[in-house]
């Protein structure tokens, strides 16, 4: 039977979305077709194209009955909306189709996996489910849910159990991590097998939370990384440690060893995935030239309300796609390598010298690729304080500020035009190495991805200042020198 809700959605979505004008969008980060989105969901390749899905309200800017939105891409660049895949439409996710991935099966067809909730009598049950389709129409199966309460270990919770992360083993059976909780309010990542995709058996606790990192963890993936293992998980709940981690929701990579015969991970070491405002719920797919490759939400729960435009009809973006590797026990994330032939209008400055405040000639734009290199002049002392400005005119910037004596690399957008009092700052911790420090920069009209260090961290946040400011701009309270190449993005129409 044809699901009524999806036709509405798919109607509804097509009238208000071919009516907003592209340039009104990010130029190369996905932004929903129409309404709200949240967590990328079923991030796959399939049929020589990948896709992304991604949590979605059509109806409106705010989180509410959650929907699949669709979008396909050659190059995960340039995308292309597709009509939404699943709405709520059945008795077991009549409260929302929650977040979920996505796997190919042997007779060439899709499987989405995702989380159906429903409420009933003494709160939410959340449930896992299967839809398989041909790239563009999901069927739900008869036989869901397909992953229920109990299959689940004695204690565990029925109501906080999501987000299910598919992937395929060597011997063709697949697997999955879903996020779960204990009776003692703290995540658990529960690892399933199949030998189809339609019938499931649990294997393991796969990894827990001691509860040193938050409560709930959601939207788990995990896998193998140059030569360890990498879980990541979204926690909620989270107290700050140091400036590695923040109050609230936040995103963590724990690397580490995995025992197949116990199933069970061992992390060694944990991170913060992004250490910006606006960062949650990634997830990865891997490419066939065999990368990693990360997208995340470009939001976070914390922060979405306050930042939301109301003049605006969509809300939400992904992040770029970053490529991912382990190095020196860290997570690495680099920009999407084919972005570089997306640049154009190259603007060199190298060894500038200065101190007090700078422009440089050709160095503006809201849709920016840029690489900065700093260290102190002359083998001098580094300065207390470097701030590079962008998004900026008169009135209005965010700023990048770096102080190599204490470490600190902090984005600040207090003054990019919000109007609410929200989370508008983050610090992190950057090694100083005599005060030296190498960022790219990644502009995309509604947003900043920071680059650090080549990726050994990242900061990134959404701003909703108007386009007209462009400005950017260099400061230093000590002589500094610096490397400066600038490009401009996706300038060719
Ligand atoms: C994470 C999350 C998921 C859930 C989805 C609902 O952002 O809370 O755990 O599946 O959003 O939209």
């Amino acid at each position: 039977m044809e699901s009524q809700k999806l036709l509405l959605a798919r109607a509804y979505e097509k009238e208000g979305g071919e009516k907003i004008d592209p340039s009104a969008r990010p130029r190369f980060h996905l932004s929903p077709y129409l309404g709200w989105m949240n967590d990328p969901n079923g991030f796959s390749y399939y049929k020589g194209e990948y896709h992304l899905f991604y949590q979605y309200n059509p109806y409106s800017t705010v989180w509410d009955s959650m929907h699949w939105g669709h979008a396909v891409s050659p190059d995960l660049l340039h995308w292309t909306y597709l009509p939404a895949a699943l709405a709520p439409d059945q008795p077991y996710d009549s409260f929302g189709c929650f977040s979920g991935s996505a796997i190919d099966l042997a007779d060439g067809r899709q499987l989405l996996l995702y989380t159906g909730v429903r409420k009933e009598e003494g709160g939410e049950r959340q449930t896992q489910c299967v839809a398989v389709g041909d790239g563009l129409n999901y069927r739900k199966c008869a036989q869901n849910p397909v992953i229920d309460g109990p299959a689940l270990p004695a204690g565990l919770s029925r109501s906080s159990f999501r987000d299910p992360k598919v992937w395929r083993e060597p011997d063709g059976s697949l697997r999955c991590v879903v996020g779960g909780c204990g009776g003692d309010g703290l995540g658990r990542i529960l690892l399933f097998s199949s030998p189809d995709g339609f019938r499931w058996a649990f294997e393991s606790i796969l990894a827990e939370n001691g509860g040193r990192l938050g409560r709930m963890w959601e939207c788990p993936d995990f896998f193998p990384l140059d030569g360890k293992h990498v879980l990541l998980v979204s926690p909620q709940d989270m107290l700050p440690e140091g400036l590695e981690y923040h109050n609230g929701n936040g995103t963590v990579c724990m690397i580490g060893r995995y025992d197949e015969a116990k199933k069970r991970f061992y992390p060694e070491k944990d991170q913060a995935i992004d250490c910006g405002i606006d960062f949650y719920a990634p997830q990865t797919v891997l490419t066939p030239d065999g990368r990693r490759v990360m997208i995340g939400w470009m939001q976070n729960w914390d922060t979405c309300a306050p930042t939301r435009d109301e003049a605006r009809p969509w809300f939400g973006q992904m992040s770029l796609p970053r490529e991912l590797s382990v190095q020196n026990g860290r997570l690495y994330q680099r920009p999407l390598r084919e972005l570089e032939d997306h640049r154009s209008g190259r603007v060199e400055h190298r060894d500038a010298a200065f101190e007090g405040e700078l422009t440089l000639p050709g160095v503006e734009g809201r849709t920016v690729d840029l690489e900065l290199t700093i260290r102190p002049q002359d083998g001098g002392a580094p300065c207390r304080r470097f701030t590079l400005r962008f998004a900026q005119d008169g009135r209005r910037h965010t700023a990048l500020s770096f102080r190599p004596h204490e470490s600190v690399l902090e984005i600040d957008r207090s003054f990019s035009g919000s109007r609410r009092a929200c989370v508008h700052q983050r610090r992190c911790l950057v090694p100083s190495r005599d005060g030296t420090l190498k960022l790219r920069v990644i502009l995309d009209r509604f947003s900043a991805e920071v680059f650090v260090n080549d990726g050994e961290q990242v900061l990134t946040a959404a701003i909703t200042t108007d386009e007209a400011a462009k400005g950017i701009s260099f400061a230093a309270d000590g002589p500094v020198r610096m490397d400066v190449t600038k490009y401009d993005l996706f300038a060719e129409g």
